[in-house]
């Protein structure tokens, strides 16, 4: 790894990143048991991701995906998409980012959010295979709470932030313009930031104002 001005990522990273496994390529015919889609082409960070599990033991048996995301998101999700397979869907279920940078030998800080995709479309793609299968007492709905009602912010976005690089209320305002209004959200959003930071960042410290 080189930090002046080479490539800056792991030797996991850069080969999955120039050999990607399991990418479904355009047109291949896949009958999936579960498809997951996320994220906007026309932002440039589209993601698909479809399983096939074996129904008796609740595995999966294969995860193929296609992005149209970065290298980070590319290198991220060919890992995770190795990474599941012969994995039982609840434990595939709660990866998590850091999970997968684990895996990767480690990503920088501001890319962890690109490795966020592969994992939220994996997990829509579990949660479309309990669709399917009428194990709707499985479904895991993600729902998110709005903290900034005046610049309709969710806690969601506030963990996307964070993973982005977001440490202090100020950094996390510039990236979702959080408490821009009457700024009432303003201790709900540190402590949700605090929150998150740990979560993810436990080695960096607490975030601060
Ligand atoms: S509630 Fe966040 S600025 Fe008003």
């Amino acid at each position: 790894m080189t930090t002046r001005g080479g490539w800056v990522y792991s030797e996991t990273v850069k080969d999955h990143f120039m050999h990607p496994r399991n990418v479904l390529k355009d047109g291949e015919v896949y009958e999936e048991d579960g498809k997951g889609d996320v994220g906007n082409v026309k932002c440039g960070d589209q993601m698909i991701v479809v399983i096939k599990v074996d129904k008796e033991k609740g595995i999966i048996t294969d995860c193929k995906w296609q992005t149209y995301g970065c290298a980070s998101a590319i290198a991220s999700t060919s890992i995770l998409s190795e990474m599941v397979k012969g994995m039982p869907l609840g434990q595939a279920f709660n990866l998590s980012p850091k999970d997968i940078a684990r895996e990767l030998g480690s990503l920088p800080e501001h890319k962890i959010h690109c490795s966020v995709l592969g994992d939220k479309a994996l997990r829509a793609a579990i949660n479309d295979y309990y669709k399917r299968n009428g194990m709707e007492d499985k479904l895991v709905i993600e729902d998110a709470r709005l903290v900034c009602q005046c610049m309709n912010v969710t806690d969601h976005e506030i963990e996307e932030a964070v993973l982005e690089g977001a440490r202090t209320f100020y950094e996390l305002q510039e990236i979702t313009k959080i408490g821009t209004v009457c700024g009432q959200c303003e201790p709900e959003a540190t402590r949700l930031l605090n929150e998150y930071v740990k979560k993810h960042f436990a080695e960096t410290g607490a975030a601060t104002r």
